[in-house]
């Protein structure tokens, strides 16, 4: 489901820094992605909402990487406002922008009944799908002036459709209107919300591609949890985040999906792809084979085989839907100065 871009395009910024963006950047693969960027000589804007834990990732970075030059900058993904502050004081600071990484995002665990932001949104969706596209919507004159520019989209092992071939995404759920419902749960909509964010990588990936911004998502697999997201669980979720993430062997460490981040965007093999899914091996994820209705057999080898997207990936109804929802809720403030 990627597409090489047509022409060799390559436009190199005016200024001669290399820049990203990292949202999430104060724990876990954000951090992980901050330190590997700024070793590599990448101007990092660290992206974080709380200051105290971003302070603490920055004197980490200025450890790992001395030479590195990054900066904290304050933001709250489930607020359009706070997002239209975010790059308003960016384009005040800052200039051109090369790499724009969509990493943070909501999931709280065991947390029950309807979470709403107070643009009224769920809250996953509000985080993981329309923030995101608000930010890069309200950067992209930033982009479109970076070198070979791309965004990355941290999606999730989750959106596999695992024993439901039938799994759709759960749009009554996204604005509060069916905020009563019963069968709203935060796992399900955490999941929903990174299937969304990959269909917005899709749409993305065409609608951008004329100013020379590439767009890309790649599958996270489970990995380490660090101690800090580890504290915002309650004991209970702290003991089974452990044990499922921390200990189980097949986990990756923050480190290793932080160098994919790295070597998607930046590197000369992939310098030409837009539009696709990448697993935590830096393969492209090819498209489903067959359609919705599976053998058990399939069932469970989909679990494990993480070769081929889902089908619900890539139909085009969902993700028009979904486009149209995100660009109808993020209206308003795609040009609030
Ligand atoms: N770890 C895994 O097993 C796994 C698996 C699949 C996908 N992923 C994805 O990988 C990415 C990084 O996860 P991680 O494992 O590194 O977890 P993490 O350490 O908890 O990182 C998540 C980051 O998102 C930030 N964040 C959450 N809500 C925010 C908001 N409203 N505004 C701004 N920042 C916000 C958190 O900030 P605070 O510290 O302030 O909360 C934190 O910095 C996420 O997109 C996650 O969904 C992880």
């Amino acid at each position: 489901m990627s597409a090489q871009v047509e022409n060799s395009r390559v436009d190199y910024a005016k200024e001669d820094v290399r820049r990203v963006i990292i949202t999430g950047a104060n724990s876990g693969i954000g951090k992980a992605a901050a330190i590997r960027f700024a070793k590599e000589g990448f101007e990092v804007v660290m992206a974080c909402r709380n200051m105290e834990k971003a302070a603490s990732a920055h004197s980490d970075l200025k450890q790992a990487a001395p030479n590195g030059t990054a900066h904290i900058m304050t933001v709250d993904l489930s607020s359009f406002e706070s997002i239209c502050n975010f790059t308003n004081e960016y384009k005040k600071r800052f200039g051109t922008l090369d790499v724009l990484i969509h990493n943070a995002a909501y999931i709280e665990h065991g947390k029950k009944g309807y979470q709403v932001t107070t643009d009224g949104i769920e809250r996953s969706f509000a985080t993981n799908v329309f923030g995101p596209h608000l930010m890069t919507e309200r950067l992209l004159d930033h982009l479109s002036q970076g070198r070979n520019p791309v965004v990355l989209h941290a999606c999730s092992s989750s959106i596999k459709y695992f024993f439901d071939p039938k799994r759709t995404i759960d749009f009554d759920h996204i604005t509060e209107e069916n905020r009563n419902s019963k069968d709203y749960n935060v796992y399900k909509m955490y999941g929903d919300s990174k299937m969304g964010l990959y269909l917005l990588t899709r749409r993305m990936s065409s609608e951008y591609i004329g100013m020379g911004i590439r767009t890309n998502a790649l599958m996270i697999p489970s990995t380490r949890v660090s101690i800090e997201t580890l504290k915002k669980m309650s004991l209970y979720y702290q003991l089974v985040g452990f044990l499922l993430q921390n200990l189980n062997p097949f986990s990756r460490t923050p480190e290793m999906i932080a160098d994919i981040y790295y070597n998607i965007c930046t590197s000369d093999k992939w310098s030409m792809v837009n539009g696709a899914m990448f697993d935590y091996r830096e393969k492209i994820l090819g498209s489903p084979v067959g359609n919705r209705s599976q053998s058990p057999l399939q069932l469970i080898k989909e679990l494990w085989n993480t070769t081929r997207l889902p089908p619900y990936a890539v139909e085009q109804e969902p993700m028009e839907r979904l486009w149209s929802i995100s660009s109808e809720v993020i209206d308003p403030w795609r040009q609030r100065p």
